[in-house]
């Protein structure tokens, strides 16, 4: 009501401008960032109409994706990222060999990756010549440019070097339009098979993900990477979590010479971290995963042991003080989960050993949408999906364990679930 006069019509739209305006760059704390970010959306919904909003996740989100791709593809990302001071449209052509047409057409100011801020066009004249327009980068660029080149860790650039974004194209474009032929399959039901959801379906595949990651080495190389990349991003359990208390004090080098056993631990990144935080911390770290996975270690961890382990098989290591698991569970249905911590729970001292399960708990209610989208990504590719505090204990219950506390990360991001037997 309060905004209907054309007065206030005008003065919102000044409001908004203004803010929108305030904010690049500005320096909010976390929290209020995160919070002021959800707010925002929920703004956009009021703002939008039904027909809109349909209009932009069904119609218009897969061609954005398709322009993120393009740029990936045309290198254009790369060469504006490498290019701080801004780069000419005739230089990235000659640079990469893309069609002046195609370099043209992308970067112009109404197109998407310009519109949506992934680049800002510096020169406003798209009748300009190609050797006056200029790109500049904005803040998103750089992570758009990202790329590995397994030589020489990490890297932006080159066009052999795009295989992050070959995996996520996969993965984005294949599975989901397969949502439904997928559940119709299953009459509607709880997709209960790793090796029967729409990543079967979309990359015409009979293995599970992590049996097809197995075979595709590139790509899985792509996926651990993308993994390391993940823990940057999120605040890290070792500056949260009282890990002194629930791990070092209690070590008793006569139940078993071993700390912590990182299971399912892909590129070692958080039994590293675990070592570089706490050098001093008494006992051996191990880390455990499939054969190809730790033969590909792309840099080995210090002072940790790298283990070949398949955790639907007897757990080789005997009364640890601590068992970890990050984002390892969340990639199973219920009948798998429980058979990887059957094997655990086998070999915990009681009252000793510590189960360490650092993944997302959702909440009952107001869950937050990158645990949502997550959630839903995660039964798309495993028949897997992010559980509730009440889901996890009930399973960690059913395969003998107690004494299950739930911990929760200051702000916001993956909880810890701690258990005993
Ligand atoms: C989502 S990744 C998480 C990796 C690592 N914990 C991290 O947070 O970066 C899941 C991990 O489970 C491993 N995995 C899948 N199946 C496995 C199995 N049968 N035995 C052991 N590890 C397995 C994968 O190779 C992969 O490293």
């Amino acid at each position: 009501m309060m905004y209907e006069s054309e007065g206030n019509n005008l003065s919102i739209l000044a409001e908004f401008t203004a803010l929108a305006g305030s904010l690049q760059g500005s320096n909010l704390n976390e929290d209020v960032r995160l919070k002021a970010s959800a707010v925002t959306r929920s703004l956009l919904s009021a703002l939008e109409l039904p027909f809109e909003r349909i209009m932009q996740d069904v119609v218009m989100n897969p061609p954005t994706l398709m322009a993120i791709r393009m740029g990936v593809q045309l290198e254009i990302f790369t060469q504006v990222s490498q290019n701080p001071e801004g780069i000419t449209l005739q230089t990235i052509v000659e640079k990469t060999g893309a069609s002046p047409i195609l370099v043209d057409h992308q970067t112009a100011k109404d197109n998407i990756i310009c519109a949506d801020n992934m680049i800002s066009p510096q020169s406003p004249d798209s009748a300009a010549s190609m050797c006056c327009r200029v790109c500049q980068a904005a803040r998103c660029t750089d992570i758009q440019a990202l790329s590995f080149d397994y030589g020489n860790g990490r890297s932006n650039g080159g066009s052999n070097n795009l295989s992050l974004n070959k995996l996520v194209l996969i993965l984005e474009t294949s599975a989901p339009p397969k949502l439904q032929s997928s559940f119709a399959k299953n009459n509607n039901h709880v997709l209960s098979s790793v090796k029967d959801t729409p990543f079967q379906l979309g990359c015409n595949t009979e293995f599970s993900y992590f049996e097809w990651l197995g075979k595709n080495p590139d790509l899985a190389r792509d996926f651990h990477q993308w993994m390391t990349l993940k823990q940057n991003a999120t605040p890290s359990w070792l500056d949260w979590f009282d890990i002194e208390n629930h791990l070092a004090e209690d070590f008793n080098a006569e139940a078993s010479d071993v700390l912590f056993v990182d299971v399912g631990g892909g590129e070692g990144q958080y039994v590293q971290g675990l070592k570089e935080k706490f050098p001093d911390a008494p006992g051996r770290l191990i880390l455990q995963d499939l054969p190809q996975v730790i033969s590909a270690v792309d840099s080995p961890p210090t002072s940790v042991e790298l283990a070949s382990h398949d955790f639907f098989t007897a757990q080789p290591i005997k009364d640890a003080r601590a068992y970890f698991m990050h984002w390892t569970l969340h990639d199973w249905p219920d009948e798998q989960f429980q058979s990887i911590l059957r094997h655990i729970v086998d070999v915990m001292e009681p009252e000793y050993s510590n189960l360490i399960i650092h993944e997302t708990i959702i909440p009952d209610t107001n869950c937050d949408l990158p645990s949502a989208c997550m959630s839903v990504m995660m039964i798309i590719q495993v028949a897997g999906f992010e559980r509730s505090e009440k889901q996890w204990r009930e399973l960690l219950e059913s395969v003998g364990l107690s004494k299950v506390v739930f911990h929760q990360p200051p702000i916001s991001g993956e909880g810890i679930i701690e258990a005993m037997k």
